[in-house]
């Protein structure tokens, strides 16, 4: 191919490949299957590779993210990025209304919007080309993270039709709470601490150097006011005409955003959402009304800091008082230490809460928190309750300062806390009870070896009667020795033995994401096996054969050379090895196809199988797994706690939803 030759085909990949991400991300009616998409993006890449100087700032390969940006770079707002005066009170939100209707001259119609608590973002588009992406910063200027919000599907990278030259976009960027939650459960299980909340991960990610790990995040985004270009007269109108240029808007059919020229209506959208914002898959922090018409938002203008013309109700987050009787600190499997504040038991949301999470020594820092302390308890979109404050005016004289822990809970070992980062540790890995435990409990896990018989309580036990100091010395149990055990029946104690015995046949990523390798999760374990197929090319590959495995990088190829560096874990694997254990992957010849063409999305929690077993089950039969309902979708496995708008979105394109004993009838089936 000459150089126009390439060039023409960059420019028309890109295009092709912008038009696809819009389909699946903003309209949710793709065209093409992941294959195809995949294949023309890896096309594109490959061009992109050969001819650089032809490939586009906004290239669809910028999706997948790769850029590494050392500093953010300070831009000046054109225009300022003001904040919204707010209140917690319906009475305010009345007397707001009925002081606009005074002040402004004839009918006034109000757009009622959700408050996405995210990161909000000001976007540049010029010629149709996302240009510039920059957060807002102190409201005067903000940073440059153009590369990370590349990476962002919904916000598109070239509009498609009808757009002014030159405007900005104003929007938020948020975490969908699912994939929140998806990355907790990652972190938890590769042993790092889990994130607070989605909007403080949201912030931190889009501030991330890397913009790989950004992508992989798939945060997401709404967008809600446009400056620099005349679009219609009206605020509501403007956003429903963005759509036409290719963003994603927040729906009137699902309520997202609705116009109103009364204050009931307004009031009326405010009480749907206190009650139903516990439904969305994002997480929000109010209301925002702004009064729609432009000539009559310029009329009211602005104060020093927001404009008149727009006001925000906040959901009031429950909040308590109750005194903080101690701290104490959890060890996890990786050895990182967890303070938790134990409060005197308070009724907070319907549940009596007695303990709060503290995260970390910076967090009791900022708190300032002294023993027997008043402190303000919430409970807001999160799960977990947390300390907000304390009350300074009753604080005693003689309070005791929380000092954080200088020495492990458990065995007593000086604890570290590496160069940036948060989390302290206790090093003592293979000699501190519960980092011992806890490896155990991992190896033993559903994800990993699996093991019938064998749960929580009795690898408690086991360690009490000292029958096992760590993993590898399941497999030298004998029956004997198990059923001398406390509560321990024949035929439980037969059930461990053979649970022990079956997971020989667990296969090789399994026994590697077993092992507990720092930053060692699912998806790392199966890229290192599928790439090195046994255990002793992984322990002698070096860093840089490592890191070119995809998704590998140096935290991670640093973590597996450490973890073969320490003697003990050699040995550990060696006895593994000896006892029968899978250290190598077993090639599948001769799979089924059964599920060939069928594309399915599993979804929610199963009683036989985890999520990744389905899955696995469906790619080993030809079939192919995405994370999100389109029409294209064959059949949606539903398990408990299936979110509503996921169900609801099935119903509404018809697609078959099957239970988990539908589908395993369907694989056993002869026919599909
Ligand atoms: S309009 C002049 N609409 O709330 C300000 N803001 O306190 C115009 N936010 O920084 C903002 N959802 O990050 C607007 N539907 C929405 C919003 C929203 C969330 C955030 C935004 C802003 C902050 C204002």
């Amino acid at each position: 191919m000459d150089q126009s030759e390439a060039k023409k085909e960059i420019e028309r990949l890109s295009i092709e490949l912008n038009r696809h991400n819009h389909l699946y991300y903003v309209e949710s009616a793709p065209e093409l299957s992941d294959f195809d998409f995949d294949v023309l993006l890896k096309s594109l890449q490959e061009l992109e590779d050969k001819f650089p100087e032809f490939a586009l700032d906004n290239s669809p390969t910028k999706r997948v993210g790769g850029d590494i940006t050392k500093k953010f770079e300070t831009v000046v707002h054109k225009y300022p990025m003001l904040s919204l005066s707010n209140t917690y009170s319906e009475e305010e939100i009345q007397e707001w209304v009925q002081r606009i209707k005074k002040l402004s001259d004839g009918k006034i119609e109000y757009v009622c919007e959700l408050k996405y608590d995210g990161v909000a973002i000001g976007i540049q588009y010029e010629n149709g080309h996302l240009k510039q992406a920059v957060t807002r910063g102190d409201g005067a200027k903000g940073e440059n993270v153009t590369n990370n919000v590349r990476t962002i599907r919904t916000i598109p990278l070239s509009l498609t039709k009808d757009y002014p030259e030159d405007f900005e976009i104003r929007g938020e960027i948020f975490f969908p709470i699912d994939n929140f939650n998806r990355l907790n459960e990652i972190r938890r299980a590769e042993g790092e601490p889990e994130f607070a909340n989605p909007r403080n991960t949201a912030s931190g990610t889009l501030k991330m150097q890397d913009s790989k790990v950004v992508s992989e995040r798939e945060l997401d985004c709404f967008l809600y006011g446009v400056y620099g270009a005349d679009v219609a007269s009206g605020h509501f109108e403007t956003v429903e005409k963005v759509a036409d240029w290719g963003f994603k808007i927040p729906s009137t059919k699902q309520r997202y955003i609705e116009k109103t020229s009364s204050v009931e209506g307004v009031m009326d959208f405010i009480y749907y959402w206190n009650e139903e914002r516990k439904n969305l898959p994002f997480e929000i922090d109010g209301i925002v009304i702004k009064v729609n018409n432009y000539f009559q938002q310029e009329e009211l203008g602005f104060t020093a800091k927001s404009p008149r013309w727009a006001i925000a109700y906040k959901f009031k987050a429950e909040r308590v008082t109750t005194t903080l009787e101690e701290v104490t600190y959890q060890v996890g499997r990786t050895g990182a230490i967890t303070p938790v504040a134990n409060l005197k038991p308070v009724q907070l949301g319907g549940t009596t809460v007695k303990r709060a999470s503290l995260h970390n020594q910076d967090q009791i820092e900022k708190l300032d928190l002294h023993l027997l302390d008043d402190v303000y308890v919430e409970k807001g979109g999160e799960i977990i309750p947390k300390i907000v404050g304390v009350n300074l005016d009753d604080r005693k004289k003689s309070a005791e300062k929380v000092i954080f822990l200088e020495t492990c809970p458990e065995c007593e070992t000086k604890l570290i806390r590496r160069e940036g980062e948060v989390q302290h540790y206790c090093p003592n890995e293979n000699g501190c009870p519960p980092q011992m435990k806890g490896k155990v409990e991992h190896f033993i896990g559903r994800k990993s070896m699996d093991i019938d018989g064998l749960g929580v309580e009795t690898v408690d036990a086991l360690f009490e009667a000292k029958l096992i100091e760590n993993l590898a010395d399941l497999y030298e149990l004998t029956f004997d020795q198990v059923v001398e055990l406390e509560r321990m029946a024949d035929k439980s104690a037969n059930n461990l033995i053979q649970g022990v015995e079956a997971s020989k046949e667990i296969p090789f990523e399994k026994v590697l994401f077993g092992l507990g390798i720092r930053f060692v999760g699912e998806t790392v374990a199966k890229k290192l096996a599928k790439s090195f197929k046994n255990m002793s090319a992984i322990r002698s590959a070096s860093f840089d054969e490592l890191v070119n495995v995809d998704e590998i990088g140096d935290k991670i190829a640093m973590s597996i050379q450490a973890y073969f560096l320490d003697e003990s874990n050699c040995h550990l694997v060696d006895r593994l090895e000896q006892y029968g254990l899978q250290m190598k992957i077993v090639e599948k010849k001769g799979a089924s196809t059964k599920f060939e063409g069928l594309t399915f999305v599993v979804s929610g929690v199963f009683e036989d199988f985890s999520r990744n077993d389905l899955k696995g089950v469906i790619e080993e039969n030809g079939g192919k797994n995405v994370g999100s309902i389109s029409k294209k979708t064959s059949y949606v496995i539903a398990g408990d706690k299936m979110g509503p708008s996921k169900l609801q979105k099935a119903n509404d394109l018809g697609i078959t939803i099957l239970t988990e004993k539908d589908f395993i009838e369907m694989l056993n089936s002869s026919e599909v």
